[in-house]
């Protein structure tokens, strides 16, 4: 058997993306930390890997959402020197407006979605920096970048993930950490019922099958994209728009208020 890579931690590895993920990771070359809550399928996806890819295949119960499960999980990738690679995967979706959602469920969706992410991102940095390698890949989301059509709290929570995933990359890139922001489209997973939401209310054409969505940022990491959108055809829409934004950056913060505001300010 080739060398290890070192351990791959993937979060919410019991089914959908993460399991895919933990799957294609084991093949690369890297031995895996498969984290969900629900140890019996965790184990049966470890036994999957060490059969048929000979690597090692470590299993963690945990619930993201509990402090402490979280703070024992941060704390194994703070010190584990062995680890070199995260999948900040874990994460729930949310079916319910702002006026009306359930503000329970909605602490639970920041919670996983945003703390943990959050705490597991800080770690890696702290591990991988100090080693001078390593990879970080946050999973968000196409909504963050679109907003209006979905619940405000998920759409934000992706939001935060890919703005977490620029300044990372910014913080980390000196030191030849890497950082990818993964932006999928509506993937076929069990997200959707979870959430209590029906993806086949989603035209056909709109819906990716899992597999092929984590090989898309598969290679979009090997191409060394920051942000990889595996639906989007034209890499160089997602250019345009982040130099849109970036154009911005002289003008964002200024010593008086636009001209606009000061003409309309005088006329009141
Ligand atoms: N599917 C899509 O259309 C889509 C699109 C864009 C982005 N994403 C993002 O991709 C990521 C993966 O989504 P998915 O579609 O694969 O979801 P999924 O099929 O629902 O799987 C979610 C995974 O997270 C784990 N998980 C859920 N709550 C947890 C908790 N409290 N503590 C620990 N683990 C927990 C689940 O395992 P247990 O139940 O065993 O804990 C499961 O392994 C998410 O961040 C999601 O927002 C998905």
């Amino acid at each position: 058997m080739s060398n290890s890579k070192g351990f791959a931690l993937v979060t919410g590895a019991s089914t959908g993306i993460g399991a895919v993920y933990a799957d294609r990771l084991a093949k690369r070359g890297y031995d895996v930390i498969l984290v969900a809550r629900d140890e019996k399928r965790l184990s049966a996806l470890a036994d999957r890997i060490r059969a048929e890819t000979g690597r090692a295949a470590e299993v963690i119960a945990a619930d993201l959402t509990s402090k402490s499960d979280l703070a024992k999980l941060t704390n194994r990738l703070r010190e584990d020197k062995a680890i070199t690679l995260l999948v900040n995967n874990a994460g729930m979706g949310f079916n319910g407006t702002m006026a009306d959602g359930d503000l329970g469920v909605v602490d639970k969706l920041i919670d996983l979605n945003i703390t943990a992410v959050t705490h597991l991102a800080s770690a890696a940095a702290a591990n991988f920096s100090a080693k001078k390698s390593g990879t970080i890949i946050n999973l968000a989301s196409v909504l963050a970048l679109a907003p209006e059509i979905a619940s405000a709290v998920y759409c934000a929570s992706k939001a935060y993930v890919l703005n977490l995933s620029l300044t990372l990359n910014a913080e980390l890139s000196a030191s030849g950490v890497i950082v990818q922001a993964v932006l999928p489209g509506a993937t076929r997973t069990e997200i959707w019922d979870r959430s209590g939401l029906d993806i086949n209310n989603f035209p056909a054409e709109m819906i990716m099958d899992v597999e092929p969505m984590v090989d898309a940022a598969f290679a979009g990491l090997d191409l060394g994209e920051l942000v990889t959108i595996p639906s989007l055809p034209d890499a160089k829409d997602w250019e345009n728009i982040n130099a849109a934004r970036l154009a911005l950056r002289p003008n964002l913060s200024r010593n008086a208020p636009a001209s606009r505001y000061q003409k309309a300010a005088a006329r009141v």
